[in-house]
This record gives structure tokens, sequence and C-alpha cells, in this order.
């Protein structure tokens, strides 16, 4: 069963995060509510994703914000050890099967990252 409850994206233009506060690689919550995101960075590369395992439906986000980013490529959430390709999003290990994270389009603008 899918849960299909509204999920509230955020619009165009709207900042999710300062650039040079994330680590590098690494990643941490977006600055946005209702909807849980997390803004992943490895380098020049900077992806986001909704803050939500597919496993279980848990955060990856540590609660102090930390967020695991393997190697600059691979999101690894906390409980179970999933592991997400920072790109694509793509499951590539772990308890998630052949899951892939629900993408939220960014880019980076005078150093902030923006949806
Ligand atoms: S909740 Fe993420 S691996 Fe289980």
């Amino acid at each position: 069963m899918s849960d299909e409850t509204e999920t509230v994206m955020p619009e165009p233009g709207t900042v999710l995060k300062t650039l040079a506060d994330i680590p590098d690689p690494g990643g941490l919550p977006a600055d946005f509510e209702p909807t849980p995101i997390v803004v992943l960075r490895s380098g020049e590369t900077v992806t986001a994703y909704l803050n939500v395992c597919p496993h279980a439906g848990r955060p990856f986000s540590l609660p102090s914000g930390k967020t695991l980013v393997s190697e600059g490529k691979f999101l690894v959430c906390p409980f179970h050890g999933a592991s997400f390709d920072v790109q694509s999003g793509a499951c590539v290990g772990g308890p998630a099967g052949s899951a892939v994270l629900k993408a939220v389009p960014v880019k980076v603008e005078n150093g902030q990252v923006v949806a």
C-alpha cells in the first residue's frame, strides 16, 4: 500500500539551505516545512530528496542534523544501513530493495541551495 498523502513541495526559488553550511561530502535537513527534505552535497554536486527512508520511513538525518554520505557517493540511512546513490537516488545496497528516493529539484544560486 502506498501512502499518497499530500506532499507539499517548495515553490521554485525557495531557499532550502546555505551551501557553505553543508559538509562536503555530507548533508543536512532543508530549512523547509512541512515536508522533510534532505540536501546532499558532494563537491559541486548538490541534490535533494525527501528525508524519508523507503525502508521503514525513518529520516536520513540524525537528530543533530548530521547526514551520512559515504565516499561522497552514497547516502547511508543511519537506522539499518540502506545506501542510495546521491546523484540518482537509487538504492544500491541494504534493506530498501530497488527503491528510488523522491527527488526534489534544486540548484545553487549565489551560495544558496534553492528549489
Ligand atoms: S529505515 Fe532506512 S534502512 Fe531502515
